[in-house]
């Protein structure tokens, strides 16, 4: 049977997630976050869709639900965990089973790429069954995607819950792999390399070709694809690739003509980085 489902936190992956998960039969029942505003606007666009998700107040609330899904911000977890865990410990029994059993405890997940599965201890410490869900992709309110195309890294404190995630993430569609924390922190960090930075690099050449740049995008789709396709050692074009230093120092003319001081910068980091890897012999 589908769990009943709550959100604590009504941000990017909040939204995009139970809205995904209703898509797929899931009621989600309750919605609970740290201001009226967000947490309305997300309730009512699950109502929209015909359930009657209500939005929570009290962290006690989230209690009636089967599984919490917790995604607020990384910094926010720790804090909220012992709030829900002073909330659930209410119990005229010392045995953490039976304290499971006689308040029916939920199951909780949280979302987070860096943060520990250790960090729901003191969850786990009352009987909840413990775990995460993360999606690997950038997630926005304001931008559907298809969950299909989410790869999700799991972890789950109990056979039961693993058991329960994993028809989740095969009802979302997409890839789904158990990762323990510390792996799951690494596909973090290079996820940091593979979009941030990608993002933060294409925020540079931008202001150079001003609003010529889409022309920059199948060369950018073919140069990404290769990588992955292949190597990036393998695929690796370009003057510092080459060693052409009369290009580069075209280039960084270019840049300072233009007063681009940040990407001169970082032209300069980045080919100095290329140079002494493939041209060790010139440095
Ligand atoms: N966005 C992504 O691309 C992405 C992808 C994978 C995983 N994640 C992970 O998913 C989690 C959520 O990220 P997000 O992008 O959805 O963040 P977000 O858009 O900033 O939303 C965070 C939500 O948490 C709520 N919140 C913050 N502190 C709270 C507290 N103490 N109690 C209750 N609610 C609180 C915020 O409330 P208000 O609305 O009132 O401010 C907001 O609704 C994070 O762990 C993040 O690492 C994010």
């Amino acid at each position: 049977m589908k769990p009943d489902i709550a959100f604590v936190g009504a941000g990017n992956v909040a939204f995009r997630f139970s809205l995904a998960l209703q898509e797929k039969g899931y009621n989600i029942s309750t919605v609970y976050s740290r201001t009226e505003k967000s947490r309305d606007r997300l309730v009512r666009a699950l109502r929209a869709n015909g359930s009657d998700t209500k939005a929570a107040g009290r962290l006690q609330d989230l209690q009636e639900a089967s599984l919490v899904v917790i995604a607020v911000t990384d910094d926010a977890i720790p804090q909220l965990v012992e709030e829900m865990a002073a909330v659930f410990s209410w119990t005229d029994s010392d045995n953490a089973a039976e304290k499971a059993v006689s308040r029916r405890l939920p199951a909780v997940v949280h979302t987070s790429g860096a943060t520990p599965l250790q960090v729901l201890q003191p969850l786990a410490d009352l009987g909840c069954a413990c775990g995460v869900m993360y999606p690997l992709m950038t997630l926005s309110r304001n931008k559907n995607i298809e969950f299909r195309d989410v790869p999700l890294l799991l972890e789950a404190s109990t056979d039961g819950l693993g058991t329960l995630l994993d028809s989740m993430a095969e009802d979302l569609g997409g890839e789904h792999y158990f990762y323990s924390s510390e792996d799951r922190l690494k596909m973090h960090v290079a996820a940091v390399f593979t979009t941030n930075f990608v993002n933060y690099l294409l925020g540079l050449a931008f202001p150079i070709v001003q609003h010529d740049h889409p022309l920059l995008i199948p060369s950018t789709i073919e140069a990404v694809r290769n990588a992955f396709l292949h190597t990036p050692a393998s695929t690796l074009t370009g003057p510092a690739r080459r060693g052409d230093m009369e290009t580069i120092h075209k280039h960084l003319e270019v840049l300072q003509k233009m007063g681009l001081t940040e990407q001169e910068e970082i032209y300069r980091l980045l080919t100095d980085k290329i140079l002494k890897k493939y041209h060790p012999e010139d440095r």
